[in-house]
């Protein structure tokens, strides 16, 4: 059963997100359960990085198949971005919204499944093994379902955060088209019966299936949850929920039309989905910039150089899909879209919200508990964790972008080698983190 507050239901922080944080507490769920989410996707971040540094040599001529590159490619999207979102969503979305979650044991069921269900996938994408693939991808569906049922039950009983709200149902919809065609890619493998008849080919439907876990699950959900955390972090009023609204239909509208210009072969559509992306993806930075220009908080540290590097790295996905719709073949250009999607926009703007997140809600768990809270800025060691994760995950960035421009297999080494330091870096952070709440809470019992 549920120990959080009760439900709040004339709560409506619409104007002035900072309002969320009035009474939080009350909302709080055990910190263990967001904690092994977001503990479990900073490990993955180490194995996806390290699975790209082993198979740096791959990386450049991957044409889709079982290995190690889709083994880190799904270290990645499943282990670090839908965990570390799995993680945010149970603990903010009740905090933001004032409705409690009905069960935490969905949230623990889900976490079960999923986590051990991400690892056995990727272990099988990395050696091939197709029957296990299908158990551990069963596994994880079944960890996202209960997620979806466990957010999908608090988007319904919301009555604020409206753009929130319809951005968590695009991204759950994607997510469930997202999980069959994977499943049916799996199923290929071993069977081939995708291109017969009316079904779409294998490589598109992959392709599809990146598209909607990418922009679709991942990026819609990403765009939903920073019309809440930004405002909440810089303490700005909220973004206009009308041209929210906007940028979600014109996202919408460019993912369906790449999706089907994949599927059909149609360039022309690909090339106007793209420019759809860049309207959609210009409404939304111009809400958050504007947060920024008006928020409260004008020193917002490491984590928002993060966020602001991100979104360069959005528009920049945008365009280099763009142009890989045109000349798919030349420097590499779709592999490239597919890295600065996945490790660029969205790795670095989740891990730069994390890393917010965590010393936040540690903090409301000391205020919770009525201990005193150390500084935020002193948890996990950040001068140097944080830090040496930035400096790191940039590097990397760059020379991976270059190794795969310019098919140097040295560079995405020498990159993959800095992604694995930032990761460990960024775990270490995690960790300490997690071990300032830890004690708070020792302290709390032994004092009973
Ligand atoms: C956030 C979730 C996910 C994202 C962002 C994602 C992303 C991707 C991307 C970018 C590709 C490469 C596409 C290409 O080769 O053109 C891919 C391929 C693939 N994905 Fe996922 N994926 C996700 C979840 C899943 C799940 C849950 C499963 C299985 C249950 C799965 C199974 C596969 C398979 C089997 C392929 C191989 C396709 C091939 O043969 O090339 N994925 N995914």
């Amino acid at each position: 059963m549920s120990d959080q507050g009760p439900e709040l239901p004339n709560f409506q922080p619409e104007a002035f997100p900072g309002a969320i944080l009035a009474g939080a507490q009350s909302r709080l769920i055990p910190y263990g359960i967001p904690l092994r989410f977001f503990v479990a996707a900073s490990m993955f971040q180490i194995v996806a990085w390290g699975l790209l540094t082993y198979g740096h040599a791959d990386v450049s001529a991957f044409f889709g198949g079982y290995g190690v590159v889709l083994a880190a490619l799904h270290a990645l999207t499943l282990g670090v971005l839908a965990m570390t979102a799995m993680g945010a969503s149970y603990q903010l979305l009740s905090v933001a919204t004032g409705v409690v979650l009905k069960s935490l044991l969905l949230c623990r069921l889900s976490s079960w499944l999923y986590i051990p269900g991400t690892g056995l996938l990727v272990s099988a994408m990395f050696i091939g093994n197709t029957p296990v693939m299908l158990l551990g991808g069963v596994l994880a569906v079944a960890g996202l379902a209960l997620f979806g049922v466990t957010v999908g039950t608090v988007f319904w009983q919301s009555k604020s955060l409206q753009a929130t709200v319809r951005h968590g149902w695009v991204a759950l919809i994607s997510m469930t088209l997202l999980v069959v065609a994977g499943l049916s890619l799996i199923v290929d493998f071993n069977t081939g019966f995708l291109g017969v008849g009316l079904l779409p080919e294998h490589a598109k439907l992959a392709l599809s299936h990146g598209l909607l876990g990418g922009y679709g699950f991942m990026g819609i959900l990403v765009m939903g949850f920073s019309y809440v955390l930004v405002p909440m972090f810089v303490l700005s009023p909220t973004p206009n929920p009308k041209l929210a609204g906007v940028s979600l239909g014109v996202n919408l509208a460019g993912l369906i039309l790449a999706i089907g210009g994949v599927l059909s072969g149609n360039t022309a559509a690909m090339i106007v989905a793209a420019v759809l992306g860049l309207i959609g993806a210009g409404i939304y930075l111009h809400l958050l910039l504007k947060a920024l220009r008006t928020g409260m908080k004008r020193r917002l540290g490491l984590s928002f150089v993060m966020v602001r590097a991100s979104w360069g790295l959005l528009i920049a996905s945008i365009v280099i899909g763009g142009l890989a719709a045109i000349v798919p073949l030349d420097f590499n250009l779709l592999h490239l879209f597919g890295f600065i999607l996945i490790f660029g926009w969205l790795l670095t703007f989740l891990t730069g919200i994390l890393q917010r997140i965590l010393p936040f809600l540690a903090t409301m768990h000391a205020h919770k508990i009525g201990r005193p809270a150390p500084r935020m800025s002193e948890m996990g060691h950040q001068n140097i964790t944080l830090k040496l994760h930035a400096l790191c995950h940039g590097a990397a960035l760059v020379l991976v972008s270059l190794g795969i421009l310019l098919e140097l297999d040295v560079l995405v080494l020498l990159g993959g080698g800095f992604g694995v330091v930032g990761a460990v870096a960024f775990l270490w952070f995690a960790l300490g983190v997690s071990e300032t709440v830890m004690t708070l809470y020792g302290k709390e019992e032994q004092s009973k």
